[in-house]
């Protein structure tokens, strides 16, 4: 029987398979690690079996077709037949599943994974997407302003709402509860969703834009379907799902409800298994994953903040980046026909870092303010004045100082934070 996985020589069917690029370490030999890599995610196992044919050979077999002992990357090709459309879950039982376990790999990583437009296209994909989120927001062009309620938890829905009202009288465009802020004792979901929607109302009233608040559905599926609708019937238009705790199959199952609400993707927890550049899988993966499931926006990385991830990985994700095995500016590229997905930068952000954050990032994203803003020396309404003026500076290729006569909260912040 003809069993070979690695073939040099193989062109790759982009139309027809599914391409998965590692990076692998172990004390075998790359060609040799690389075929049990193929064989135990696909159809083999450690020794040969009864069972098998040449008919599923030749039907299955996935072929390695580019393998590099410097760089320690192979490529795979899988056959699309190996994979059930719209399964992400059993996409990672196989690309991500028991590889990662067996005692000949030392390090592996998931760099990136190439789809074929026919799988794609077995996912619905954002609802809104970028053009989306902008057109509800009526933001043709300057990066949204967004800001996390601080403390993460501890407030009352009341106290929540209104703290939502004046960020939003004073330049913010989006309100988001925490990832750990859910049902609570102290600030009860349904309570938390009336009053914030009553004084959404009312700043929109007042400052006639368009504003949103992120509501946080993290839970179980009945929860959190439940929570959707409830969003929904009160007129709210975006939910967010912890995405990494929940699953990304919870996402697409809240995405085919058809709800019409926007979807905000929360990576808490992503780097335990994206964080190790040896191990794991890339951030890059996550995101392409999460934009097949349905994610409108998603946080993907600040570069100047206080989460991990370089420039490199981030970049990879949001804008272009010149490096064989990654996908430029992803998720705001076009992809088969799925809608660009809005990028977030999120986690330790202030003032001062919007102009490097916008060099690394471009504009068409959401920059996301929490104790950057509700940190303040002055409090909160003087942290949303300072974090719109940084943005609006930025936006009009100003320098911050310029805006420091008309913004006097903007130089309050640069000062307050000039060692961070
Ligand atoms: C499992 O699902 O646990 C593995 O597929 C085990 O398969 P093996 O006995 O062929 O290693
Ligand atoms: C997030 O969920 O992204 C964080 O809450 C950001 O908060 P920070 O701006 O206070 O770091
Ligand atoms: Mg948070």
């Amino acid at each position: 029987m003809k069993t070979g996985y690695l073939n040099l020589k193989y062109k790759p069917k982009y139309q027809s398979e599914i391409i998965a690029i590692f990076y692998v370490e172990s004390k075998l030999r790359l060609e040799k690690i690389a075929v049990e890599i193929a064989k135990e995610s696909s159809i083999g196992s450690w020794t040969e079996l009864t069972t098998s044919s040449q008919k599923i050979f030749d039907r299955l077999a996935p072929q390695i077709f580019y393998l590099n002992k410097k760089s320690k990357i192979i490529k795979i090709a899988y056959p699309l037949a190996l994979f059930e459309p719209g399964n992400i879950p059993q996409l990672l039982s196989s690309l991500a599943g028991n590889i990662f376990s067996m005692k000949i790999v030392k390090n592996l990583r998931l760099l990136d994974i190439e789809f074929p437009q026919k799988y794609i296209n077995s996912f619905a994909g954002p609802r809104w997407g970028i053009e989306g989120v902008r057109n509800i927001l009526n933001i043709k062009k300057r990066p949204l302003i967004g800001s996390i309620i601080k403390p993460k938890v501890g407030l009352t829905a009341k106290q929540h709402a209104k703290l939502a009202y004046n960020v939003w009288r004073n330049g913010v465009d989006i309100v988001k509860d925490d990832e750990n802020l859910t049902d609570l004792s102290f600030n009860k979901f349904n309570d938390r969703v009336s009053q914030v929607l009553k004084l959404r109302k009312k700043a929109e009233q007042e400052t006639k834009l368009k504003k949103m608040h992120v509501f946080n559905i993290t839970g179980p599926a009945d929860v959190m379907l439940q929570r959707a609708k409830y969003v929904k019937k009160q007129g709210g238009r975006c939910v967010m799902i912890d995405l990494v705790a929940c699953g990304l199959d919870n996402v697409q199952y809240l995405r085919k409800q058809n709800l019409g609400l926007i979807i905000h993707g929360h990576r808490a927890g992503h780097a335990m298994f994206t964080r190790n550049p040896k191990h794991g899988m890339t951030m890059l993966v996550l995101a392409k994953l999460s934009r097949l499931a349905g994610i409108d926006q998603l946080h993907t990385g600040t570069i100047v903040g206080k989460m991990e991830g370089d420039s490199e990985e981030v970049i990879s994700i949001n804008r272009f980046l010149k490096e064989d095995w990654r996908h430029f500016n992803f998720l705001r590229s076009d992809w088969s026909g799925i809608k660009p997905v809005m990028p977030i930068a999120s986690g330790g952000l202030h003032p001062g870092l919007v102009p490097k954050l916008v060099k690394h990032l471009g504009q068409n994203l959401i920059i996301n303010f929490g104790a950057g803003l509700h940190g303040h020396p002055d409090g909160s309404m003087a942290g949303a004045v300072a974090c719109y003026a940084a943005v609006e500076a930025v936006h009009k290729n100003k320098n911050l100082v310029k805006y420091f006569k008309l913004y006097p909260e903007l130089k309050v912040a640069l000062k307050h934070w000039k060692q961070k």
